[in-house]
Formats: structure tokens, C-alpha cells, sequence
């Protein structure tokens, strides 16, 4: 059923000291030590709360206990008790205030992953600390002007982000078109991963997990596994895909259904553009329409090759994990949609003068790094050499400009590259230019390769991140504190 993990399992076994599992029980299990989970019914969503002229007021509790995970009671982590958290919907203009109440034994706070909402005080603001049974009244102000997409929010206290994640503390944020686009249904996917031993109780990774980014046994849409989605024939859906897994990349097919993507992240294409298939890194999210056809296809996670920890230490992929979900379409052929009227133009960057070029090296080395921190098994994580530190500004650039930044990875490992609050255009791939505008807030670098970027720091000032979605290594201290004014 899972390949790739028994594989790796046998493949990190041999690894000695690397493969000691630092609690919990380890890789080491035979398949009757993980949750048997129940599979397909009905594909939930979860509640949805909506803004009202022009505010949303809402409350999510961090809960550790008992959730429904996979069908199944688990010991995990949930917003409200739920996996995926409530998902809120939003519009430009809009203020949203979330009051985070923090029930879990270690400090907490919350990130809206992909708003471009001020970093400062109770906004988007990373470097609050939430502490267990204490509370936090975030507060976000979205411009008027803000793009519609779909976005996602996430725990982003240094040190416990990928445990938290892993553990379920997730949910999807939509900024809803000004127009509607015409579409029978509209439906939120939030992929993840997690693992769960027989008991339901979270398996904590091994050291070599972590070193790669933990990938989990479950792999889970809205906290389901192979759930059922059903439809007419010839009906357009709009899907909002979101990556939270802690750290799997997933390539996405639905064979035998007519997909066209808007666009990924927040960005928008000019035109719906057809596609085959679609690679998520993790925190990457698409924005899919599906035009059924009759008959049942399935929803098919395949793998990612995203690099290794080089020849000695064995590789790493994002393992295929087979059907997500099953889309049965049956009845009577629906009524021809309404022609998708065309997505408004998209800035371009790339005939902009930049103000500023930076270079910004991903890299990971064996001990010793120069921020004196040792990752798990002696390994560091760092951009410029350098592991994350709250008080050092890495990066300071003025509002009003407009800079280009090529990222280079001369790590043997794929790293998924986000920035806070500022979208990145992607002008360049290992040099080559990029001939069409694509706006993204994750987007990965290569192991040994290269990315550039266009950002413009149009407005907000404050501080904040960029970092590697991998959140095993971004809690390992790959992350650089960034400060604009
Ligand atoms: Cu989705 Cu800084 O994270
Ligand atoms: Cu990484």
C-alpha cells in the first residue's frame, strides 16, 4: 500500500546513529503499529465562517486531544477540534480579527500564510509567543486592493512549527473574487500528512526524518483518507488545493477530467491554462477548475523527486501515495457553464527598474555551522551561512522599492523558498528567463540550482521572515528575519 515508506523504512534502518528515533516509536514498526484507517465516505468540508460588511470576528482554539482524524479518534492537534480548522472567507478590504486561545503544552501563535496584511504589533506578526492557556487578539487589515486567492493559515512559533503541523493545526483562508466566477460548486481541499500509531497518538519523527522533512504515513484530504467527491457530467467545479503538509511535495493528477488552472498561490495566469498535472511544494496552493466528464477518477498524489542529503546519507522523495480521493461522476449532463471571463492583468515586474539586486544562498553543511546551533544529527540548516536569529535583521529594503533576488541552493535538497508578506514574481529558473508572469509566495529552489524573483516592497513596513517551507528545516534555523521601513 506504501511502498515508498517501507522503503525508506529499510533504507533508514541501515543508517545507524542517523535513524535513532528521538521519541515515540520510531520507523522501525511493522505495518499493525499504525492507525488502520477508514477509508472513503462522503468528502467533508470544514465550516466556513464568512465575513459580513466587511469584518470577520473569530476564535480558534488550540486544542491537543481527542480529534477525528482519517475517521478515527486521534490523540492530536486541531483548531476548534477539527483537522483541517475552520475555513474563513474572506474579501479585499476586509478586517479580520482571530482571538487565538492557546490549549496546547507549548507556546504557540499563528501565521497567515500568503496575506499581504502588515507584519507589525497584532497583525501577521511571527515573533509573538503565545504561551500554553494563554491567549492572543490578532488583528488584520486586508487593502482594498488585496488579491482574491486562496491562502492558509499555520502555527509559526520558532521550534515547534512542523511538529504542530504534523500534529493538525492547519486551515484554508479564501479572499473571495469580486466577481464570482460561474461554477457549479466550489470546494476546499487541504492535502496533509501526518502519522498516527495504532492508538491514534502522533508518532514523533526520527532524527533522519527531520533532517529531511518529516513525511507522514497518512496522507490525509480534510482530514480524510480517499474521501468521495461526487458531480454531474459537465460541470464546472473550482477547487482550492492547499499544500499544508509539513514537508511533502505532491504532483497532483485527476485522469479522465478536464482540469485548467487559474493559478498558483495568489497568482492569476491571464488565461485558465490546461494542465495535465500539478506540483505542489509544500504550502503551495493551486487554484483548479475541473470540468467533470462521466465516469470515476481518481484524485493521485504521485511522487516528487526533491533531492537528498547526498550520496552518503542516502535520498529523499516525496514518495507516490497513490489515490487522494475518488471523483464519481454520474447523472445527467449538466447545462454548458458560463464562459470563465478572463482573470484581470497581472502586474509584471519585469520591465521594472529594480532598485536592489541580493543574493541569498540556501545550504546545509555537516556541524559546526556559523550560528553555532547543531541541527538533528549534526546537520545545519542555514541561508548565508548563517542560522535563524529573532534579533539579527538579515535583509532591510525600503518601502516604495522594487528588488530582485536570486537564490541559489547549493544544498543537495530541494528547498521551498517563502517570504512573508510580499508575493515574489518569478522572472528566472537556473538563469533562464521565465516568459510568463507567475506570481508565487512559496517557490522552491532546487537543490543545486537557482530561482530569481521580482518583489515589490510597495507598502508595510515591520519585520518578518523568509524561509524554507520544509518546517523541519525551518525549525532547524532556516529562516532569515527580513525588515522593511
Ligand atoms: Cu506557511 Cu512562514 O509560513
Ligand atoms: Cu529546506
Amino acid at each position: 500500500m506504501r511502498p515508498i515508506n517501507r522503503r525508506r523504512a529499510l533504507q533508514l534502518g541501515g543508517l545507524g546513529l542517523l535513524s535513532v528515533a528521538v521519541g515515540g516509536t520510531g520507523l522501525a514498526l511493522g505495518g499493525g503499529s499504525r492507525l488502520d484507517p477508514e477509508v472513503g465516505g462522503e468528502m467533508a468540508e470544514p465550516e466556513t465562517l464568512r465575513s459580513a460588511d466587511g469584518a470577520l470576528q473569530a476564535r480558534l482554539e488550540a486544542v491537543a486531544g481527542p480529534v477525528r482524524i482519517a475517521g478515527r479518534e486521534a490523540t492530536a492537534y486541531g483548531y476548534n477540534g477539527g483537522v483541517p480548522g475552520p475555513t474563513l472567507r474572506l474579501r479585499p478590504g476586509d478586517r479580520l480579527q482571530i482571538r487565538l486561545v492557546n490549549r496546547l503544552d507549548a507556546p504557540t501563535n499563528l501565521h497567515v500564510h500568503g496575506l499581504h496584511v502588515s507584519p507589525e504589533g497584532n497583525g501577521d506578526n511571527i515573533f509573538v509567543t503565545v504561551d500554553p492557556g494563554e491567549s492572543f487578539d490578532y488583528d488584520y487589515r486586508l487593502p482594498e486592493d488585496h488579491p482574491p486567492g486562496v491562502f492558509w493559515y499555520h502555527p509559526h512559533h520558532h521550534g515547534t512549527v512542523a511538529d504542530q503541523l504534523f500534529g493538525g493545526l492547519y486551515g484554508a483562508i479564501v479572499v473571495e473574487d469580486p466577481e464570482e466566477l460561474p461554477v457549479a460548486r466550489e470546494r476546499v481541499l487541504v492535502v496533509s500528512d501526518t502519522s498516527l500509531d495504532a492508538a491514534g497518538r502522533l508518532r514523533q519523527p526520527s532524527t533522519m526524518e527531520r533532517m529531511m522533512g518529516r513525511e507522514g504515513e497518512l496522507i490525509l484530504v480534510n482530514g480524510q483518507v480517499r474521501p468521495v467527491l461526487t458531480a454531474r457530467p459537465g460541470e464546472r467545479e473550482r477547487w482550492r488545493v492547499v499544500n499544508a503538509c509539513t514537508s511533502r511535495y505532491v504532483r497532483l493528477r485527476l485522469d479522465g477530467q478536464q482540469l485548467d488552472l487559474l493559478g498558483i498561490d495568489s497568482g492569476r495566469y491571464a488565461e485558465p491554462r490546461r494542465v495535465e498535472e500539478i506540483v505542489l511544494a509544500t504550502g503551495n496552493r493551486a487554484d483548479l477548475l475541473v470540468t467533470t466528464a462521466a465516469g470515476t477518477s481518481t484524485l493521485q498524489a504521485l511522487g516528487v523527486d526533491r533531492g537528498g542529503m547526498g550520496g552518503m546519507m542516502g535520498g529523499s522523495v516525496s514518495g507516490d501515495v497513490g489515490p487522494l480521493a475518488t471523483l464519481e461522476v454520474t447523472g445527467d449532463e449538466a447545462a454548458p457553464a458560463a464562459p470563465v471571463p478572463p482573470s484581470p492583468r497581472s502586474r509584471d515586474l519585469r520591465g521594472t527598474e529594480v532598485t536592489e539586486r541580493r543574493r541569498l544562498t540556501f545550504d546545509m553543511g555537516m556541524g559546526g555551522g556559523m550560528g553555532g546551533g547543531m541541527g538533528p544529527g549534526g546537520m545545519t540548516f542555514t541561508i548565508d551561512g548563517r542560522e535563524f536569529d529573532p534579533d539579527r535583521i538579515d535583509q532591510t529594503v525600503s518601502v516604495g522599492t522594487v528588488e530582485e533576488w536570486t537564490i541559489t541552493n547549493t544544498s543537495p535538497m530541494d528547498h521551498p523558498m517563502h517570504l512573508h508578506v510580499w508575493p515574489m514574481q518569478i522572472v528566472a529558473e537556473g538563469g533562464r528567463p521565465v516568459d510568463d508572469v507567475r506570481w508565487q509566495d512559496v517557490v522552491n529552489i532546487p537543490a543545486g540550482g537557482e530561482a530569481t524573483v521580482r518583489v515589490a516592497f510597495d507598502d508595510f513596513s515591520g519585520r518578518t521572515v523568509y524561509h524554507c517551507h520544509i518546517l523541519d528545516h525551518e525549525d532547524n534555523g532556516m529562516m532569515g528575519v527580513i525588515a522593511a521601513g
